[in-house]
């Protein structure tokens, strides 16, 4: 029996799970709108779906594991639905489909369809097909031609939404010798400038009140202008700070080899881009750096954080750590946490390397002699102690935030009753007192309380200038 015969295409339900990046949010947002023109509508109970979309990650280890034990159970809710005649496709995107496409066909024969990244704008044709005529599809090329340009708009899932993820560069060319990214999402390619504000401002349109630019090197953004030339980030950032109703702009991931003068300034000018930024840094030991192909040096990153503290000093970090690269000595790791101790980070993520197959790293891992029973401990212990420290600089940066009045934007409701949530400039979860009047407003808030991931505080006013 062929998938969806017996039932009318406005009935469709679909259920999409989503791991990885916030990339992988903003995809699997706009595939759901793609697929809403075939009669898909959103549910969040998996046995009512009649086609599940799984958005997947290669970024560390077990992520193929972890996909397989995952399809294993869909095949069974897919059978369970069988029995009662009814059929479910299976879909899987992301990442991993792009690294792994020909096995998942092989080895899950109940998979329909495996879809790579840059090629989510060919997904409805593919349901289509497969819904009309049966059969399996696999997409993981790179076309010539742009998703972007063929995805229908992107718009907020619901109308109480106050902040959007916005993509406007995909890919990389870095090569960092532990990752997959540039073998998963193809190169470095930017949107043109008309197109990343006509998304901006239909966003603002229908509610949006907080941007967040996505790119896997979203700072080395060169996007097409009308007249031929170029516009880098600082620039685009200028021209999306004008639109009207916008209020608040920020980007992700940085690489800190291209962090320009001009972005510096913007964060001096532009009053509408948050103070925070996510900076990833990886190690503190040159030689490690080097190791890992990252382009700069220690010096090089502190004297960028430096910078831009001057240009403005409400500045605070983020960063991502990776501890165990092949070959960091107990030195290497002594001066991450020197690093660590200099920048004074906000929060970070830090995680043990992972080998990930074919990327150079990797090899170097194979090539050395499996590390010892205690050299594994060190490992693990070296990744704790980071993790304190990291703690430790989170815990005090939101401490010292208690006492103090903060802009918050209002996102929704929180988890009491009478409670409100909102995120600070500093995108910290404020929870307070309110009522939903509030939502999408900019509000001030007296900080009273913290824990390591939210703040708690008292309204003070409802209208911040
Ligand atoms: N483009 C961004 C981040 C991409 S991946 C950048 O250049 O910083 C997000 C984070 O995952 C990386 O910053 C890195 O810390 C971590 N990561 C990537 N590959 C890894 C691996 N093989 N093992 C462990 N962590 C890894
Ligand atoms: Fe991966 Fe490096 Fe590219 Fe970031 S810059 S996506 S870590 S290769
Ligand atoms: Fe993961 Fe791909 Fe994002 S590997 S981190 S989903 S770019």
């Amino acid at each position: 029996m062929l998938p969806h015969s017996k039932k009318s295409s406005s009935l469709l339900k679909l259920h999409i799970i989503t791991w990885g990046c916030q990339m992988n949010v903003y995809d699997s947002t706009r595939m759901q709108r793609a697929l809403k023109p075939l009669g898909y509508t959103d549910t969040d109970d998996i046995t009512e779906a009649d086609m599940i979309l799984l958005n997947t990650c290669h970024i560390r280890e077990k992520a193929t594991e972890k996909l397989f034990s995952k399809l294993g159970r869909l095949k069974l809710l897919k059978d369970q639905r069988a029995l009662k005649g009814k059929t479910t496709l299976i879909a899987v995107a992301g990442c991993v489909a792009q690294a792994e496409g020909k096995h998942i066909l092989e080895r899950a024969p109940y998979v329909d369809i495996v879809m790579g990244p840059q090629s989510y704008h060919r997904l409805p044709e593919s349901v289509a097909k497969i819904s009309r005529a049966g059969g399996r599809s696999l997409n993981i090329d790179f076309p010539t031609e742009s998703k972007f340009d063929h995805l229908p708009e992107n718009l907020p899932q619901n109308k109480s939404e106050v902040t959007a993820f916005l993509t406007i560069q995909e890919g990389c060319d870095k090569f960092c010798t532990y990752c997959v990214v540039p073998y998963t999402r193809g190169s470095e390619q930017s949107r043109p400038v008309i197109q990343v504000l006509e998304e901006a401002k239909l966003l603002v349109k229908n509610g949006i009140q907080e941007i967040t630019l996505l790119g896997q090197n979203v700072n080395n953004y060169c996007g097409k202008m009308n007249n031929g030339s170029h516009a880098d980030l600082a620039e685009l950032l200028y021209r999306l700070s004008e639109i009207q109703g916008l209020k608040r702009l920020r980007y992700a991931t940085s690489h800190p080899k291209d962090f320009s003068e001009n972005l510096i300034l913007a964060h001096k000018n532009n009053k509408k881009l948050m103070p925070f930024l996510h900076l990833p840094v990886q190690s503190g030991s040159n030689r490690i750096l080097k190791a890992m192909n990252r382009g700069h040096t220690v010096e090089e990153y502190l004297e960028t954080i430096h910078k831009l503290r001057s240009a403005n000093s409400e500045m605070a970090f983020s960063s991502d750590f990776i501890v165990g690269f092949p070959g960091e000595t107990e030195t290497d790791f002594r001066k991450t946490l020197d690093l660590v101790h200099s920048v004074n980070f906000a929060g970070a993520f830090s995680f043990n390397y992972s080998p990930r197959p074919g990327t150079p790293a990797s090899e170097i891992a194979h090539s050395l002699p499996q590390p010892t029973l205690e050299q594994a401990t060190e490992k693990s212990e070296r990744l704790a102690i980071l993790q304190k420290l990291l703690r430790d600089q989170q815990d005090s940066f939101n401490a010292s935030l208690v006492g103090t009045t903060q802009k918050i934007l209002v996102t929704g409701f929180g988890r009491k009753k009478g409670q409100m949530q909102g995120r600070s400039i500093y995108l910290q979860p404020v929870h307070f007192l309110g009522d939903d009047s509030l939502i999408g407003k900019e509000v001030i808030v007296q900080i009273i309380d913290q824990g390591t991931n939210s703040l708690a505080g008292t309204l003070i006013s409802k209208e911040a200038s």
